[in-house]
């Protein structure tokens, strides 16, 4: 049920959007999907695909056969390239012609452990309340805590999922964009001039003086996002109203559910499992 359809062939003009769950992939979904087709969809067009539609249906992804109506995957060969797809898994189980499709190229993006694991949390929560299952009660954060400083989260320990990309990333800068939220937060520009160049469609002056960046970081925003009328019967497969895939969308609200013990523990595990490896979170 999860991974991508074994024959999945990648094209040398795909993008792969590869995150862990709750690290901002709507987002990234949004911002590549805009900047990628803005020939094909102007970003100043009022008829914009995103302003009716959830990027989770615009940007697949390339597990989860229970998403799609008929519980087996779309002919992906039918999409018109260059296809946006994405993926939850971890890089060692990514399709193998993903990786050896020379051009086919992958953007990762992460977020700092303690605001991932607060936004996953809350989400199973919600979720659980949502769905109506038979046990509505919330997982106690320190239960939820120590399954994830055990490693047991979904795609696997996060530290692991985060230093596949970075060492591809590392290794081979043309395939692999590392990218953080909390950078993109901070100053959104740079990072999405940096995909644009990295997926092969670079800004030129012309786009950037008339405004194309805004454009494409207004379609993508937050508030647009989060109040997309048109998912009132839920997004394709996932059962559940749009609304609830966002929530503060900020930076440091792990503050107002950690403890100073437990932020520290944190702390602690992420540094010793990324010790060496160059990639730091400073908050
Ligand atoms: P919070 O739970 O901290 O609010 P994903 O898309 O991978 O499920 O990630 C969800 C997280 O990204 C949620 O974080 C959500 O609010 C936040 N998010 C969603 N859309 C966003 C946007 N356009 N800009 C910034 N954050 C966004």
């Amino acid at each position: 049920m999860v991974g991508e359809p074994a024959n999945f062939q990648a094209w040398d003009t795909d993008l792969i959007l590869a995150t862990l769950p709750r690290s901002g992939t709507l987002w990234l979904k949004s911002l590549s999907f805009a900047t990628i087709n803005r020939t094909r969809y102007p970003t100043s067009s009022k008829e914009h695909p995103l302003l009716t539609t959830s990027p989770h249906d615009l940007v697949p992804f390339l597990e989860f056969k229970h998403l799609y109506g008929s519980n087996s995957f779309p002919d992906f060969t039918k999409f018109q390239s260059p296809r946006v797809l994405a993926v939850h898994v971890p890089y060692h189980s990514l399709a193998e012609s993903i990786k050896n499709t020379p051009n086919c190229k992958i953007v990762y993006l992460c977020r700092n452990p303690k605001d991932n694991f607060i936004s996953i949390w809350q989400f199973q929560n919600r979720l659980k309340a949502a769905k109506n299952v038979n046990d509505p009660e919330p997982l106690p954060i320190e239960e939820a805590l120590d399954l994830f400083c055990h490693g047991v989260s979904l795609y696997g320990p996060f530290w692991d999922h985060l230093l596949g990309y970075w060492k591809e990333s590392l290794e081979k800068p043309e395939k692999v964009l590392f990218l953080k939220y909390e950078d993109m937060m901070k100053d959104p520009k740079p990072h999405l001039k940096r995909l644009a160049e990295f997926s092969g469609y670079p800004f030129s002056l012309e786009e950037e003086n008339e405004g194309v960046l805004d454009e494409i970081l207004g379609l993508s925003s937050f508030d647009l996002l989060k109040n997309l009328d048109v998912n009132k019967d839920g997004i394709t497969g996932f059962n559940v109203q749009n609304k609830i895939f966002f929530r503060k969308g900020e930076v440091g609200d792990w503050k107002n559910h950690l403890t100073p013990l437990m932020a520290e523990r944190v702390d602690r595990l992420i540094e010793e499992k990324l010790h060496g490896s160059g990639l730091v979170f400073s908050n």
